[in-house]
């Protein structure tokens, strides 16, 4: 009716889509997730007080969890092994079930579903339930299935998210992530500094974030150039693996585009043999211990003359792109562990962009749901 329409137009503000307006959103969206939870020198995280102690003595904490929440997970892996020095292992929801793969008592399992509510998800929790594990939940629903049925849990609290490809809830599931590995190192003297440098870097990090979105024209005239393609390759690593697969998901969920994200170690083992000089690749190439690593995956590529678009820190084009013909994608450095937040978000708006122009529905893209309640 003329009534709802009208309703949805107040809803979205200034924004023509849902998925626009939860992108320029994130810098408030991480304020509130962040909110009451820094202080100074740790982070507080009430509903994993009473079992921290449980959580540290854990033999593995495994993440479970399907689509972009699954990749927030894997986002926030390294910093979580880092911090903790227990193993991390990560399982899509559907898959543990398929496999029916062990789960132990002396397990801490993280569920990670913005609604709570994808059957999948759940169903992997029942199965953690029967064999004993401690059951974690992170989601945006206050009072969904998925809260009141783990033992405890965080909530991330980004505000409700209507656009059905997620963007804010991912970056505030990295960010809760981020904290919880925060605070289960929090008893270990040796990695204080580390931790006081990543809560500063997550005080600045709204900041960061309003910068990058003024990256939102840049992102609109690179979609342009990419509208009548058929591909699109994006190769990360380390920290920024989740990035590759959840940019590439955002640009397959509502561009219908088909896009791959891959693991740039893997390179030589297959994706190599796509390149020529039609298909365009991201490079995610920000300062990071694996960058050295990514400028060589560069010069592989422009040798085989791909083409090739290359995400990195400012002031570094030429270091990743001497007097070359790479188009270039500059966002700010932030602490390592912090940079999938920023990286994601020039992927998220192509995505947008290349959608609108590409005539596409952004916010109910074809065939998908908001949230995934059958198997
Ligand atoms: C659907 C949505 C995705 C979401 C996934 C998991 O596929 O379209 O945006 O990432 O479900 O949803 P959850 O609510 O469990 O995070």
């Amino acid at each position: 009716s003329v009534l709802e329409m009208e309703v949805e137009q107040i809803k979205k503000g200034n924004y023509d889509h849902f998925m626009q307006k939860e992108i320029h959103e994130q810098p408030h969206s991480l304020t509130t997730t962040m909110r009451g939870r820094l202080k100074h020198n740790s982070v507080l995280l009430g509903g994993l007080k009473e079992h921290m102690k449980t959580i540290r003595h854990s033999r593995r904490i495994v993440f479970i969890g399907c689509g972009t929440s699954y990749n927030a997970a894997l986002a926030a892996r390294p910093i979580l092994e880092e911090l903790s020095s227990i193993p991390v292992t990560m399982e899509i929801a559907s898959d543990l079930l398929d496999r029916q793969g062990p789960i132990y008592r002396e397990d801490t399992a993280v569920f990670v579903s913005q609604s709570g509510e994808t059957a999948d998800t759940l169903l992997a929790l029942e199965y953690a339930l029967e064999n004993g594990a401690l059951c974690v939940g992170i989601t945006n629903t206050v009072g969904s299935t998925l809260a009141r049925k783990t033992h405890c849990g965080i909530h991330i609290n980004a505000g409700c998210e209507i656009g059905v490809a997620s963007t804010k809830a991912y970056t505030s599931q990295i960010v809760v992530m981020v904290m919880m590995a925060l605070a289960i190192g929090a008893d270990r003297i040796s990695t204080q500094a580390r931790r006081e440098d990543i809560i500063n870097g997550l005080s600045d990090l709204p900041n960061q974030v309003s910068e990058v979105l003024k990256l939102d024209r840049e992102m609109k005239d690179l979609a342009e150039s990419l509208i009548t393609l058929e591909s699109l390759l994006v190769f990360g690593r380390g920290y920024n693996y989740a990035t590759a697969l959840e940019g590439a998901l955002k640009v397959k969920e509502v561009a219908l585009m088909h896009s791959e994200g891959m693991l740039a170690g893997e390179m030589k083992h297959g994706p190599l043999a796509l390149v020529d000089e039609t298909l365009p690749i991201i490079v995610i190439a920000t300062r990071d211990s694996c960058f050295s690593k990514q400028q060589s995956v560069i010069q592989q590529l422009h040798a085989r003359k791909g083409r090739l678009i290359v995400l990195c820190s400012k002031g570094d084009a030429q270091s990743v792109c001497p007097g070359r013909s790479c188009r270039i994608i500059e966002v700010p450095q932030v602490a390592d562990c912090l940079q999938p937040v920023v990286n994601i978000i020039p992927l998220q708006l192509l995505a947008y962009h290349l959608t609108v122009l590409r005539g596409y529905n952004v916010d109910q893209p074809r065939n998908l749901a908001k949230s995934v309640t059958t198997q």
